[in-house]
């Protein structure tokens, strides 16, 4: 038998868990590969929540998360942290997810010590180095030297092509979100107390149409975030709607939001759900008003409107698939544009369909199938 390929996956947001957690399942459970798992904790709550629900132990956590934490001296603290397990392990392949610090840093770490690094959602661009900022930046450096890159989608795999990237080290493979979706779909279904804990509010909102709102990005900070807060209070006080508001743990969201909406009748801030209760709010919302990645990928999915509170997206086949619409951070747009939602069936049918322009939830096994040829 041959010796196994040694993978260390290096991750440390709730979004890269949520992405990696069905490849680090298939890659613990094929004899073909050596799987390690090291976390920077970029994330300490918000990713342990992910680990937990997924049943993962990592073999390393470098537990890195400060509060408030700058961009610089994160990115410092990763690329030594992830440097010194990267020469403990020694992987021959490091496999990084999307465009955090973590994995920029770690993608980084690998190249210095000339470890190939595989790229999952490779390829996304918005074209504006600013939004999303800084992640636009973080997936080109990534992007600049991976040995493969799994592109989720054609366009994504177009925008490497653009950039010079070998056609042979690319692979379009569909999101893994799409994966880890599914396989949340089939917890709950197995487990349904799983995503039970929102009953209490679904109760108290009985009879109103739930708009979901998440609000996170570095770019919107200030003026953006206020004018998030300013559209969630005045839509709801419409009488026939409640907002369902999980809020980021970044401080700069919380003290905008907490001063803004806290004690509203129809506003339920909350904090961070783990991903089945998110998934149970996905399921009941009517509409999703958001400035996530992953959201964007999961509504369309699902059949979910969505609102995108941001001035570009590196995922335009939601909008081309008609289930999300930019409508940036200008809260009378992004009221006007709810209201339409709400108050025009034949507008709301329109982005309600479901699709599923970001994969077929077969993504990982496309990628382990990959790394086993290498
Ligand atoms: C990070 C990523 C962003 C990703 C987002 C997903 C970078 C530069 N940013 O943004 O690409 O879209 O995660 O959510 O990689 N905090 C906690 N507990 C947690 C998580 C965060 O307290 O579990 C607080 C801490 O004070 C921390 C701050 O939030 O310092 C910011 O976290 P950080 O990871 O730097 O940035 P995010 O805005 O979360
Ligand atoms: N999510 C979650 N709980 C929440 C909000 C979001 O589990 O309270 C999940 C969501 O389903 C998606 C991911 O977190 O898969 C998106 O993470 P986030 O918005 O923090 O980051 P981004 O995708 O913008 O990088």
């Amino acid at each position: 038998m041959s010796t196994p390929i040694k993978i260390l996956s290096v991750f440390g947001t709730r979004p890269e868990a949520i992405k990696f957690f069905p490849l680090v399942h298939a890659l613990n459970a094929d004899s073909r590969f050596d799987s390690r798992v090291c976390v920077s904790g970029q994330h300490r709550g918000m990713l342990d929540q992910v680990l937990q629900i997924a049943g993962i132990t990592p073999d390393h956590d470098l537990d890195l998360m400060q509060p408030d934490q700058t961009l610089d001296s994160l990115t410092a603290n990763l690329l030594t942290g992830i440097g010194h397990v990267l020469d403990q392990e020694k992987p021959d392949w490091v496999v990084v997810q999307g465009d955090t610090a973590t994995a920029m840093a770690g993608a980084l770490a690998a190249y210095y010590r000339k470890i190939p690094v595989a790229h999952v959602e490779a390829g996304l661009r918005s074209g504006n180095i600013h939004h999303p900022w800084p992640e636009e930046v973080n997936r080109k450096i990534v992007g600049s030297f991976a040995a493969l890159h799994f592109a989720p989608t054609e366009t994504a795999a177009s925008a490497l092509k653009r950039e010079a990237v070998d056609p042979a080290a690319i692979h379009v493979t569909g999101n893994t979100v799409i994966d880890a979706l599914h396989w949340i779909t089939g917890e709950i279904e197995q487990k349904p107390e799983l995503a039970a804990g929102l009953a209490d509010l679904e109760r108290r909102f009985a009879g109103k149409r739930i708009i979901g709102v998440t609000s996170h990005r570095r770019e919107n900070f200030g003026g953006g975030m206020e004018a998030i807060a300013d559209a969630v209070r005045r839509l709801a006080e419409r009488g026939d709607v409640a907002m369902i508001f999980p809020v980021h743990l970044n401080p700069n969201v919380r003290k905008v939001m907490n001063a803004q909406l806290d004690g509203l009748d129809n506003v339920a801030l909350i904090e961070p759900l783990d991903y089945p209760h998110f998934a149970r709010l996905l399921d009941i919302c009517t509409l999703m008003l958001t400035d996530s990645g992953g959201v964007q990928e999961e509504a369309p999915a699902l059949g979910k409107p969505v609102l995108v509170m941001r001035e570009t997206t590196e995922r335009p086949e939601g909008v081309e698939a008609g289930t999300a619409q930019l409508v940036g951070t200008d809260a009378d747009r992004i009221v006007a544009e709810a209201n339409r939602l709400l108050d025009d069936p034949d507008a709301y049918a329109a982005m309600s369909r479901a699709h599923n322009p970001f994969g077929d939830g077969q993504a990982v096994g496309r990628i382990v199938e990959a790394l086993a040829k290498g």
